[in-house]
């Protein structure tokens, strides 16, 4: 079976977030299904440059200004479909950004371009190569079930919704030149809240809906988490399965990291703590060393965090963070860490001090307001680095909170709070302290952690399953 995946971004090519683990990940994992699974990616500049023999597959004339062609090779070890438009992608700065942190203005037609060129690919073809299935990822890949559907083309489409916050909006405007039919500007077709929305129109024409954990397709269908789609996202409700996130067990293995000292137990995780103490500037101390590695914003609570930052380094605990995003949350953990020993913060993206801080950290705190899976706390439980989660989306479906009964039963593998409160994010840093403390609970807890299976196998499955429901 054929699967053309449509993704904005995909590791280890290109990165702004899990979206590209998880494109980057689902070829590899899904060649054991027998899914034949290609990338169409937009060829940015990290893109091109990763790719040294391609093969050109086709050109399109006057792809939203100027011609284009899609490429093919494996590169870095995914099977890649590049689409070579420099017109659209070929700029320095973010992949969605531009130098002043703005929407690039022409965001609706560089990704319009990225869906046209899936649907054409599904209709004609590339070669002997023509999809069985054509699945797509967020807002960026929304399109893609509408112009299947426009043109006529009897592939099925699966969306998955990463992340509802984005919803890909487009001034009405713009219909015309978006190749977008103005009797389909409803809420049937791609009208949100009285604008276009890319991802509107990939949930209302797809066969299937999925998202990236049971518990955020359940959230999804609320007022609270669906942000306007909820509606849509009742009706469709049978057509929308939550399938977990799985992480690459080969990049995150703490008996072979990359960069950190190696370990296969709580013992030998001290040297990675050690290294990680030094390389942060972080003193030696006897309380649990817990990090964070994420986006800042909103979504990520870091700012509850901060409010309950006093007490938990008081009683001994540290921390270490590294991040992005934000400049007013960047700025109040920058003032924070200068004034306190136990706190130590780095402001940027990179992966190698990643990979310390969760080897080498006691705990990963991951506090988000919402989060569909979360892909921080299951390289923790993989390291032994117990997650401190908000009880939410990915983040319940992954984490056995211990509690008295779990702790008495000996399963429980993290610590769970209410999300989006100060006070039961402080409470749990508190339960933090209390836990680590308590050696043999600790201890069994770190292995029932390493133990919990993170990888992609069953996940695999269910997509293979649900790709073969379509055909
Ligand atoms: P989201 O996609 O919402 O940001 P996820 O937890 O799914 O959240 O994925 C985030 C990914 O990005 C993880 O692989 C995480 O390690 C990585 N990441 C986030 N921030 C940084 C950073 N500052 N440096 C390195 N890696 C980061
Ligand atoms: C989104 C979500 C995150 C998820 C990732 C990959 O960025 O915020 O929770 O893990 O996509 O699916």
């Amino acid at each position: 079976m054929r699967v053309l995946s449509v993704a904005s971004e995909c590791a280890p090519l290109v990165k702004t977030g899990g979206l590209a683990d998880v494109a980057g990940a689902l070829p590899g994992a899904l060649a054991g299904q027998g899914v034949d699974m290609r990338v169409l990616l937009p060829g940015y500049k990290p893109v091109m440059a990763a790719l040294d023999a391609p093969i050109e597959l086709t050109r399109v004339d006057d792809l939203f200004g100027a011609s284009a062609q899609v490429l093919a090779q494996t590169a870095k070890g995914v099977p890649v479909l590049v689409l070579d438009a420099p017109h659209l992608y070929e700029r320095d700065h973010g992949i969605y950004l531009d130098g002043n942190g703005q929407d690039w203005a022409d965001n609706p037609q560089r990704f319009a371009a990225l869906s046209l060129v899936a649907a054409r690919i599904a209709r004609d073809g590339l070669g002997d190569w023509r999809p069985d299935v054509v699945h797509g990822h967020d807002w960026q890949a929304g399109f893609a079930p509408y112009y299947l559907h426009k043109l006529r083309v009897g592939v099925p489409s699966v969306m998955t919704i990463h992340n509802i916050a984005f919803a890909g909006h487009a001034d009405p405007g713009m219909m015309g030149e978006l190749l977008l039919d103005p009797a389909d500007y409803t809420p049937e077709g791609f009208e949100f809240w009285g604008r276009v929305s890319s991802l509107k129109a990939g949930l209302n024409y797809c066969d299937k809906i999925t998202t990236v954990s049971p518990t955020y397709a359940r959230e999804l269908t609320t007022d609270t988490f669906g942000m306007g789609f909820e509606g849509l996202i009742r009706a469709r409700q049978d057509d929308l399965t939550g399938i977990l996130n799985g992480i690459d067990l080969a990049v995150w293995d703490p008996a072979n990291d990359t960069v950190a000292p190696h370990y296969k137990s709580l013992k030998g995780k001290e040297k990675a703590k050690k290294a990680l103490r030094a390389k942060m500037g972080l003193p030696d101390a006897d309380g649990p060393l817990a990090v964070v590695v994420s986006r800042l914003t909103e979504q990520k609570g870091l700012d509850l965090t901060l409010d309950g930052l006093e007490p938990f380094l008081s009683d001994g605990g540290q921390i270490a963070l590294l991040g992005s995003g934000a400049s007013e949350l960047e700025r109040a953990w920058e003032f924070a860490a200068a004034r306190h020993d136990g706190l130590a913060v780095r402001i940027g993206y990179d992966e190698d001090l990643a990979h310390l801080l969760i080897a080498g950290g006691d705990a990963v705190l991951v506090p988000s307001r919402f989060e569909p899976c979360g892909l921080t706390q299951l390289y923790g439980l993989r390291y032994g680095t117990i997650p401190v989660v908000a009880n939410t989306g990915g983040l319940a479906d992954t984490v056995i909170d211990a509690n008295d009964a779990a702790v008495k039963v000996g399963v429980c593998t993290g610590i769970m709070h209410t999300a989006g409160r100060g006070d039961a994010t402080a409470h749990a840093m508190k339960r933090l302290l209390d836990l680590y403390a308590d050696r043999d609970t600790w201890s069994k807890m770190v292995k029932n952690a390493m133990r919990h299976p993170v990888g992609w196998d069953s996940s695999a499955a269910e997509y293979a399953a649900l790709y073969r429901s379509l055909i």
